[in-house]
């Protein structure tokens, strides 16, 4: 680790990772020395992919952007900041319907670990609406992700959730 590196977390599911994703990943890491993209544990959705495919979805998705990183977590988000001596969380923020919840996580995360600021970048336009519960659904009835997900992951992910059906 360099002295005084920036370090940033962005902290997700990433059940696949998606467009909307890898757009918050790319810029945020235009605006800090190193991101820790982390596949985490949402206790209130249940993942489709296993974290292991999760990080190598991203993996193939944002391996080529030289400062970032990509691990798995099973814990807190506050310890694993803390851990890696991170000075940022990043979340993208959609819709106002993400932002009730997205802020009670912020507040929760800064009494768990005051060193860490949550800044969220706003979604670009065309990725508003975009989800991945949207694209695990249009993909598990055979339709297009094309425009969701990058051609290097689209067909896995297609197939894997064509199987589950
Ligand atoms: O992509 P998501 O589902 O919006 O990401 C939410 C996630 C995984 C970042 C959040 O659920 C989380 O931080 N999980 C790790 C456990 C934790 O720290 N929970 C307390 C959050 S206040």
């Amino acid at each position: 680790m360099q002295m005084n590196e920036r370090i940033a977390i962005c902290p997700g599911s990433f059940d696949p990772i998606t467009f909307g994703h890898i757009d918050i990943i790319t810029r945020a890491s235009a605006m800090f020395d190193k991101i820790i993209v982390v596949v985490m544990k949402n206790n209130n959705k249940t993942s489709s992919f296993s974290s292991e495919e999760r990080k190598e979805f991203i993996i193939k998705s944002v391996g080529d952007l030289k400062n970032v990183e990509v691990d798995v977590y099973d814990g807190l988000l506050a310890d694993y900041a803390k851990q890696k001596n991170a000075c940022a969380i990043i979340k993208g923020l959609r819709a106002m319907s993400d932002f009730e919840y997205e802020f009670q996580m912020a507040l929760t995360n800064k009494k768990l670990n005051p060193q860490v600021e949550t800044i969220f970048l706003t979604t670009s336009a065309e990725n508003m609406y975009l989800s991945s519960s949207m694209v695990k659904q249009i993909a598990s009835m055979g339709g297009d992700i094309s425009e969701f997900v990058p051609g290097s992951i689209l067909q896995e992910i297609s197939n894997r959730l064509k199987k589950n059906k």
